[in-house]
């Protein structure tokens, strides 16, 4: 099942869009949340009682309005709504539990006019036990590209799965992106690096790492592709001509189990189509 919360806003509506897709291509039920947050702020301790039934029939309106879009979009795709009341992240959270994807917009309804992220994306994205595909940037034509961001260790093994069974399932190219900077030496400014060796064994260490993806889908098209770039900007920019980035919510060096890495964070906030989020294993 694959499910997607729906808060009424543009994005979530596009998020509606996405999943409806993908439950066609994936062949599975789709299941559309809303959660009734009702006192988030503990404003009324005490509220009167049809203020409780206002919000539930708003709550279900939307969720009609969000079905609606699924109906007309994907007529064939079996669709099921839920109202929960509670925090939307933990309710999308715990929904998550039993989904083959998690999917919703980088913003919703709140927020500041300025924020690039969500708070309810952004908690998903870090907790969730399934993939959760973040859905930001303007529809563009379809590209025919899935990028994946690439480290040298078995922990991006979820991503890479996830980036080659989505390209799979749409006939998509796969771009296996690594970024690598040199480090910044402040104390030792004279050390003379060996450009070329350092950028065949990055190029190496990537072909390593995708080996045993490539061998579950021997019919892949897939792009190596090294930039000496911080991953970030790599993936970033390589967003631009994807039409969606793939990456692990955490990286080799997560050493304080961060909400998030460095990295998915940085794609969450700037890139240019949405982004899928893959819990390391
Ligand atoms: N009440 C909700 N029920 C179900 N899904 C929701 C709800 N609120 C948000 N979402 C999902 O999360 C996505 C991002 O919304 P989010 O609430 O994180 O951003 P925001 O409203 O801009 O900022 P914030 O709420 O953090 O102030 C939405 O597009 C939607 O998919
Ligand atoms: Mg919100």
């Amino acid at each position: 099942m694959i499910v997607t919360g729906f808060d009424g806003s543009a994005a979530a509506r596009a998020a509606v869009e996405w999943a409806a897709d993908d439950a066609l291509r994936m062949n599975t039920p789709l299941r559309i949340v809303h959660a009734v947050d009702r006192w988030p702020y503990q404003i009324a301790k005490f509220p009167p009682p049809e203020w409780s039934d206002a919000m539930e029939q708003a709550g279900e309106k939307l969720l009609a309005e969000a079905e609606g879009i699924v109906r007309s979009r994907q007529p064939t795709v079996t669709v099921e709504t839920r109202l929960i009341e509670g925090s939307p992240a933990l309710a999308l959270r715990e929904e998550a539990v039993q989904a083959a994807e998690l999917v919703v917009g980088s913003r919703g309804l709140g927020g500041f006019a300025g924020a690039l992220l969500g708070s309810v994306s952004m908690h998903v994205a870090g907790y969730a036990p399934c993939p959760v595909v973040v859905i930001r940037g303007e529809r563009g034509p379809v590209r025919g590209e899935i990028v994946v961001g690439v480290e040298d260790s078995s922990d991006c093994a979820p991503a890479l799965a996830y980036a080659f069974e989505q390209a799979r399932l749409r006939g998509s190219t796969v771009r296996a992106v690594h970024g690598w900077q040199l480090p910044v030496h402040v104390y030792s400014p004279g050390f003379v690096y060996d450009l070329d060796d350092i950028k065949n064994r990055q190029l190496k260490a990537v072909t390593e790492a995708i080996t045993a993806v490539r061998k579950e889908h021997p019919d892949a098209i897939v792009v190596e592709d090294v930039r000496q770039q911080h991953p970030v900007e790599a993936l970033t920019e390589a967003s631009k001509q994807a039409d969606l980035v793939v990456v692990g919510s955490h990286g080799a060096n997560a050493l304080e189990r961060a909400l998030l890495g460095s990295v998915s964070r940085g794609v969450l906030h700037h890139a240019h189509c949405p982004v899928a989020v893959v819990p390391i294993a």
